[in-house]
């Protein structure tokens, strides 16, 4: 048989076995690979025994498609994806944060702002590739003078592929929704970070109006009965519910970006069953590890009549069923922003000047919105257990702390901003001198550019979350780093340590642990650290961004080819016959609507 020969074949086979999305995967990648492997005939039939010997593996184990482990994910394979198995569905992305914020300046002008969140840098690339409409609140002091009169705009501002669709929300919505239910409320019930979560019923009343605001703009938006929602986060738990309700076809993937607690800390919440309600309106229920999955399953089980389908990770509730999975979220690879910045080399020269930074000391960062969860005083912490543990290490470190401004109204942000910038002042007069500041703490927005130049010009870059969904910072350090020089240094506790598993992985809480972390680190040779890094950067470049939006849309697909199924099938429903409803008669009835 030829190679193509051999290709068609495996297609026929996985498409007769109901695996169509998977046919047209290894048919994409080998298509990829029979343009490089022209030259050599034999490897390439390796590589298609290969490729099904793998297919049939992985599905004989989990009973589910590899497709994701076979492709190299890019727009192209999403834009493929969407032509080929969802034609005509409209993609429509919904989240709080809008990805461009347009800000007034002090000379009349209008900036463009990218704002600090990993939830932006994630979906923006998926959303250019798809093209379709982004939803959010229009937060910025010209938002409202760049829309047209439909409050749309298209982005992204030098190359529009999307359009952009802002939300207005008055005063008080936003204060009692955003800051107050979704911030003051569910961030810190689903962060384990001790910081006691504050529910009030005014709170919950205007995140409930701002969540049925949002779904009148789905509806507006929307072209057809059909489309793809992609609900984003802890702001809109019951927006999933009230899209089903009007659109009852659509396919709603609800990504939760934060952890979810267990049940009994779940159970504090005195809206609980609304909010689990809410969510499961959703056809996907998307979280970054395997574990929040099982502990929102787990929530759903104690306080919802509810089915619990193990060994399909569902949900069956209402009538309607909604699956459970882990899809660990990424970043673009390769990184767009990567093609203007310069060497490694300019890059650590630049930061230098900038902030002052003696040429011989080595630089540690820390780059993240000034949040309590992100263990930015436990960094601090163990900064001074460094120097009283190793006091040869004075005058050799300085750590740089970016830290962006966020929900800064809120008392808990507040007084973390005070503490940080006291804490860091008396590291800098117990440890520093004229010439040499241990600690830079630069509490201000960085555009993504600039904190890539960062990333490259840095020895160590400390990601030491308390709690994380799984962190962005630590896959875009590694991405930054095409020297493969650096080192990771993260928290057991954040979602990226079960992917980035050379990272040094370290507790925050213990900050004599994570000193003696800090030392290797600093004194990690360049084998070593080439070593870790190349191996962390396989694993970003293979598990993108693309891969998780590609995985969730694929199960999408399947969903919808089996609500269409089940459908036509419902429509030639008949009584069972006197054995009963089993196979034969399926069959029988799918014959009578014409499926072979
Ligand atoms: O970490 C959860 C999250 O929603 C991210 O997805 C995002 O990066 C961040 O919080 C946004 O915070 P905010 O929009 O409140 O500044």
């Amino acid at each position: 048989m030829t190679q193509y020969g051999v290709d068609l074949f495996l297609v026929l086979i996985l498409a007769s076995l109901g695996l169509s999305a998977l046919a047209i995967f290894i048919s994409v990648s080998r298509r990829r690979h029979h343009s490089r492997a022209a030259a050599s005939q034999a490897s390439g039939d390796d590589f298609a025994t290969e490729a099904a010997r793998k297919v049939l593996r992985e599905f004989e184990k989990n009973g589910q498609s590899v497709d994701a482990a076979l492709v190299t994910w890019s727009p192209d394979t999403l834009r493929k994806i969407l032509a080929d198995e969802l034609p005509d569905a409209q993609v429509i992305v919904v989240s709080n944060r809008e990805p461009y914020i347009h800000n007034e300046t002090k000379d009349g002008g209008v900036e463009l702002v990218v704002p600090a969140s990993g939830l932006v840098s994630a979906l923006e690339p998926i959303t250019r590739a798809c093209g379709g409409t982004w939803i959010a609140y229009g937060g910025g002091s010209a938002d409202r003078t760049v829309v047209d009169r439909n409050d749309r705009v298209q982005v992204p501002p030098e190359n529009p592929s999307y359009t952009l669709r802002r939300v207005w929300l008055s005063d008080d919505e936003y204060q009692g929704y955003y800051l107050g239910f979704a911030n003051e409320g569910l961030w810190p019930l689903c962060h384990i970070a001790f910081t006691r979560p504050i529910f009030r019923e005014s709170d919950w009343e205007a995140y409930e109006a701002v969540n049925r605001k949002f779904a009148e703009t789905v509806v507006a938006e929307a072209r057809n009965e059909r489309p793809i929602v992609l609900v984003q986060d802890y702001h809109f738990a019951l927006l999933p519910r009230m899209i089903r309700e009007r659109l009852p076809e659509a396919i709603v993937i609800t990504f939760w970006h934060i952890p979810w607690p267990n049940s009994e800390v779940f159970s504090i919440c005195p809206w609980r069953e609304r909010i689990l309600d809410g969510l499961l309106g959703s056809s996907i229920m998307g979280f970054h590890t395997q574990f929040h999955a099982n502990n929102f399953t787990e929530s759903v089980d104690r306080f919802m009549e509810s089915r619990i389908e193990r060994a399909d990770a569902a949900v069956s509730y209402g009538g309607q069923v909604t699956l459970v999975h882990s899809y660990p979220i990424s970043i673009e690879w390769p990184a767009e922003l990567l093609k203007a910045l310069p060497s490694v080399e300019e890059c650590r020269a630049r930061v230098r000047r900038r902030f002052n930074i003696p040429a011989d000391a080595k630089l540690c960062v820390g780059v993240e919105r000034l949040d309590y969860t992100k263990g930015i005083l436990d960094r601090f912490h163990a900064l001074e257990e460094l120097f009283i543990r190793h006091p040869e290490t004075i005058g050799n470190v300085v750590f740089l702390q970016i830290a962006a401004p966020s929900r800064g109204t809120l008392p808990a942000y507040k007084h973390l901003h005070e503490e940080c910038l006291r804490y860091a002042e008396e590291l800098n007069q117990r440890y520093g001198g004229q010439s040499y500041q241990p600690v830079v703490m630069v509490a201000e927005h960085h555009s993504q550019a600039a904190v890539y130049e960062l990333y490259r010009a840095a020895d160590i870059c400390l990601v030491t979350s308390l709690h994380d969904g799984m962190n962005l910072v630590a896959k875009e350090f590694v991405a930054s780093r095409d020297d493969e020089q650096g080192v990771l240094l993260l928290s057991t506790f954040a979602g990226a340590s079960r992917e980035l598993l050379e990272a040094l992985i370290v507790n925050p809480y213990d900050a004599a642990m994570m000193s003696e972390a800090m030392l290797q680190a600093l004194t990690m040779g360049p084998d070593e650290q080439h070593e870790r890094m190349r191996r962390m950067r396989d694993i970003v470049r293979d598990n993108n961004v693309f891969r998780w939006a590609g995985s969730m849309l694929l199960d999408a697909a399947r969903l919808r080819k089996r609500g269409d199924l089940d459908r036509v099938t419902a429509l030639y429903e008949r009584p069972a016959g006197p054995t009963g409803d089993n196979v034969v008669s399926m069959f029988e009835r799918k014959q009578a609507v014409g499926f072979r």
